[in-house]
C-alpha cells in the first residue's frame, strides 16, 4: 500500500494576539465565549442552529425541525418559510437603516453612486415585476452575466424575491462558457449589460451573449442594462433594455414566502477535469451561514463601510458582497474595475475616498500589490481600516506580514478565511478580537464546523502531520447537490470516506489545533518519498526578498519519484540570474530542509492563473514534464502567460 501521509514542513511560529482595543468592541468579545458557543454548536447543533436561525433571519412561517440528515442529503429548517430578498432588504426598512447606504458604488472611470436600503428596495421590487412580466416563475433559471455594478446585486435579489434560481456567470468568461452553463441549467432568461469597464476598456458583454445565444435554445429573453453606452445589437422580440422595462414597473412588490429548501442559486465551479459542476445552494440554510459569519468574522457594525473585492461571479461575491452583508444591514462597497487602473494604487485610493473600514481580498491580489511596490500604498493614509480579510488560497506568511504591516499598519486583525463554493460560507477562520492569529494559518473552525485531518483509513493523523481535510458534520450553508448530477455530487465529495465531506484540500493541525491548508490534494508533491503540499514550498520561496510569486510542481524522476520544479516571478527591482537560482535553492534548503530544495528553478514573467486568481499548477506540471501544454485551458485568465513560459524554457 502506498504511504499517503503528507509531510508538513512549515515552521512558522509567529503569533499575534488580539489587541485590547479591538477586543473591547468586538461582536464576540472573548475566547471563552467562542469556546462555549463552539462547543454548543457541535455538541447540540439543533439547539444552537434553532437559536441562530431565529436571531439572524426573519421568518414568515416558523420551521418545525432544524435538520433532517440522510447523508449526503440535508434538509435544514423544514416547515419554515421565508423570502431571502425580504431578509436582505425589506426588513431594514422599518429601522434606522432605511436611509443608510446599502451599496456604495465606484465605477472604474471614477463615477460613484450611493444606494440606500430604501432605494435598493425600490429597484429590487421593480426588477422583480420585470422578471415576472417576462414569465419567470418559481424554480425557473435566470443567468446573470454582468459587470460589478449594483444592478448585478439587484438582479440576484429580484430572482430570489420571486423564487427563481439565478446562475451568475463571471463577466470575464467567454461565450462558450456562457453557452455551457446556460444549457446545463436550461436558463429561460439572460440578464446582462452592454458592457463593463476593465483596465480602461469596455468588456463587451452583450456581444458575448449574442455569440452564446445561437446555441442556447431555452433562452427566451435577454435583458440589457446600459452601463457603457457602447453600441450593441438588439434583436427585436428577444432583447429588451433594462431601463425601458423598469420605467413602468411598480416600486412595491408583495414578496411570497418560500420553503426553506427552495433553491436559491446554482454556481458553476470548475472541476479538476471535465465539465463545470453546478453547485446548488438553497435558501434558509445558505442565508443563515452567510449572515452569521458576516456578523462574527467581519465584526460588522452599523458604521462600517465594508469592501469585499471579489467579483459577483464567484461564491465570495455571492456570500460576502450580497447575501451576508446585506442581510446584516451593512454598507457594502462595490468596485467595478481593475486594481491597477489608472495606477496600482487604485484600491488604496478607494479605501481613503470612501473611508472603508473592512477590507476582504485574495492572496493573489496581495502578492500583486507587493510586487508593484510599497510606494503605491504609502501615498495613502488607510486610517479608516480596522479589519482585513483573506480568501481563496493559502496566504503565504510573508504576504500575511506585508498585509499586516503595510495595509493594516499593525493595528488591524487579519481573518484568513478558509471555505469553498461548496461550503457556501466561511468554515475555518479566526474571530477578530478573539483568536490569536499565526501568519498562514486559517486557525480554528467556525460554529458548527468540525474539520478533521485524516489519513486514507479515516484515522486522525497526529499533530503537525499532513492529511486530507474533511468536514464531519453537516452545516446549514452546505451545497445540497450538483445540478442535475446527484451521482457526481456523491462521488466527488462523499466517497473518499463514506458519510464525510471531503473538500479536496490537504492540511495539518498544529499543537494548538490550528489548521494549515497545504494546497489541493491533486497538487501535492511527492519528493523522495515525502508528500509535501505546494503551499509550503511556495511560501518558503516567497519569503525570499527577490520573489513575488512561486509555484511548485513535480516532474517524474527515475531516482526520486518526482523532482521538484519551481516557477518563480521576481519583484520589480530584481533580475534573473544563475546566482539567484542557487540562492533560492539554498534559501528553501534553509527554510524547510534539503529534502525540499528545488531541482530546477525557472524564472517566469507571470504564472498561469484561473480567473479567480488561483495558480494553475496542473499546466505548469505539464510544461515541466513534456514541454507542452495540451490539457484544458478554458479557465485560464491570460493565454499570453503560457506562450511566454514556453519561450522561457531552457
Ligand atoms: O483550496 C482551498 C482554497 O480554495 C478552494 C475553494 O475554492 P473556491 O470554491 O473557488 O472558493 C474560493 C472562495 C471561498 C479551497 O478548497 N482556499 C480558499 N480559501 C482558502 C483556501 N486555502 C487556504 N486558505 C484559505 N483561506
Amino acid at each position: 500500500m502506498t504511504d499517503q501521509t503528507i509531510t508538513s514542513v512549515s515552521r512558522e511560529s509567529r503569533i499575534f494576539k488580539p489587541s485590547a482595543e479591538f477586543k473591547n468592541q468586538a461582536n464576540l468579545g472573548s475566547f471563552e465565549s467562542y469556546r462555549r458557543l463552539y462547543s454548543e454548536s457541535v455538541n447540540a447543533p439543533d439547539k444552537f442552529w434553532d437559536k441562530q436561525a431565529k436571531k439572524f433571519l426573519s421568518w414568515r412561517k416558523p420551521f418545525s425541525s432544524v435538520l433532517k440528515w440522510k447523508a449526503p442529503h440535508a434538509k435544514w429548517f423544514s416547515g419554515g418559510q421565508l423570502n431571502v430578498a425580504e431578509n436582505c432588504v425589506d426588513r431594514h426598512l422599518g429601522t434606522a437603516r432605511a436611509n443608510k447606504a446599502a451599496i456604495i458604488f465606484e465605477g472604474e472611470p471614477g463615477d460613484t453612486r450611493t444606494i440606500t436600503y430604501k432605494q435598493l428596495h425600490r429597484e429590487v421590487c421593480q426588477f422583480a415585476h420585470v422578471l415576472e412580466s417576462l414569465g419567470l416563475k418559481k424554480g425557473d433559471r435566470a443567468a446573470i452575466y454582468m459587470p460589478m455594478i449594483p444592478e448585478a446585486a439587484v438582479a440576484m435579489l429580484a430572482c430570489a424575491r420571486i423564487g427563481a434560481i439565478h446562475t451568475v456567470i463571471f463577466g470575464g468568461f467567454s461565450s462558450e462558457a456562457i453557452k455551457d452553463r446556460v444549457n446545463d441549467c436550461q436558463a429561460k432568461l439572460i440578464i446582462t449589460a452592454d458592457g463593463g469597464w476593465r483596465r480602461g476598456k469596455v468588456i463587451e458583454l452583450k456581444s458575448n451573449v449574442d455569440r452564446a445565444i445561437t446555441g442556447t435554445p431555452t433562452v427566451q429573453s435577454v435583458v440589457v442594462f446600459k452601463r457603457t453606452g457602447s453600441p450593441v445589437t438588439m434583436t427585436p422580440g428577444r432583447d429588451l433594455w433594462w431601463h425601458d422595462l423598469v420605467a413602468g414597473a411598480s416600486t412595491t412588490h408583495k414578496a411570497k414566502a418560500f420553503e426553506s429548501e427552495t433553491p436559491l442559486f446554482i454556481l458553476y465551479t470548475s472541476g479538476s477535469t471535465g465539465k463545470p459542476k453546478g453547485v446548488l445552494h438553497t435558501s434558509a440554510g445558505y442565508l443563515l451561514g452567510t449572515a452569521i459569519t458576516s456578523h462574527y468574522v467581519f465584526d460588522l457594525k452599523e458604521t462600517d463601510v465594508y469592501w469585499c473585492t471579489a467579483d459577483i461571479g464567484w461564491i465570495t461575491g455571492h456570500s460576502y458582497v450580497v447575501y451576508g452583508p446585506l442581510s446584516n444591514g451593512a454598507t457594502v462597497l462595490m468596485y467595478e474595475g481593475a486594481p491597477n487602473q489608472p495606477e496600482p494604487d487604485r484600491f488604496w485610493q478607494i479605501i481613503d475616498k470612501h473611508s472603508v473600514s473592512i477590507f476582504y481580498t485574495a492572496p493573489t491580489a496581495i502578492r500583486a500589490f507587493m510586487r508593484w511596490g510599497d510606494e503605491y500604498v504609502k501615498k495613502h493614509s488607510l486610517a479608516s481600516l480596522r479589519l482585513l480579510g483573506s480568501v481563496g488560497e493559502p496566504i503565504n506568511p510573508e504576504a500575511w506580514m506585508w498585509y499586516h504591516n503595510l495595509i493594516g499598519k499593525k493595528r488591524c486583525p487579519i481573518v484568513d478565511t478558509w471555505w469553498q463554493t461548496e461550503t457556501g460560507a466561511i468554515m475555518v477562520t479566526p474571530i477578530p478580537g478573539v483568536t490569536p492569529t499565526k501568519p498562514g494559518s486559517c486557525t480554528l473552525p467556525f460554529f458548527g464546523v468540525v474539520p478533521k485531518v485524516l489519513d486514507e483509513h479515516g484515522n486522525e493523523v497526529p499533530k503537525n502531520a499532513g492529511g486530507k481535510l474533511f468536514l464531519t458534520q453537516p452545516w446549514p450553508s452546505m451545497l445540497r447537490t450538483l445540478w442535475n448530477d446527484d451521482d457526481r455530487f456523491k462521488k466527488q465529495y462523499w466517497n473518499e470516506i463514506p458519510g464525510l465531506y471531503f473538500c479536496g484540500d490537504g492540511a495539518r493541525k498544529d499543537k494548538d489545533g490550528y489548521l494549515w491548508v497545504v494546497g489541493r490534494i491533486d497538487d501535492v508533491l511527492n519528493v523522495s518519498g515525502h508528500r509535501i503540499g505546494t503551499a509550503e514550498i511556495e511560501s518558503a520561496l516567497v519569503s525570499h526578498p527577490a520573489v513575488a510569486e512561486a509555484a511548485a510542481v513535480g516532474r517524474p524522476d527515475e531516482l526520486k519519484g518526482q523532482s521538484l520544479v519551481v516557477f518563480v516571478t521576481l519583484k520589480g527591482t530584481h533580475t534573473a540570474s544563475e546566482e539567484l537560482k542557487e540562492a533560492l535553492r539554498a534559501h528553501v534548503g534553509k527554510e524547510i530542509g534539503s529534502l525540499a530544495k528545488p531541482d530546477q528553478v525557472r524564472f517566469a514573467a507571470g504564472l498561469p492563473k484561473t480567473r479567480s486568481g488561483k495558480i494553475m499548477r496542473r499546466l505548469l506540471k505539464e510544461l515541466a514534464t513534456s514541454g507542452e501544454i495540451k490539457g484544458d485551458t478554458s479557465t485560464l485568465e491570460d493565454f499570453a502567460v503560457i506562450s511566454a513560459l514556453k519561450q522561457d524554457e531552457e
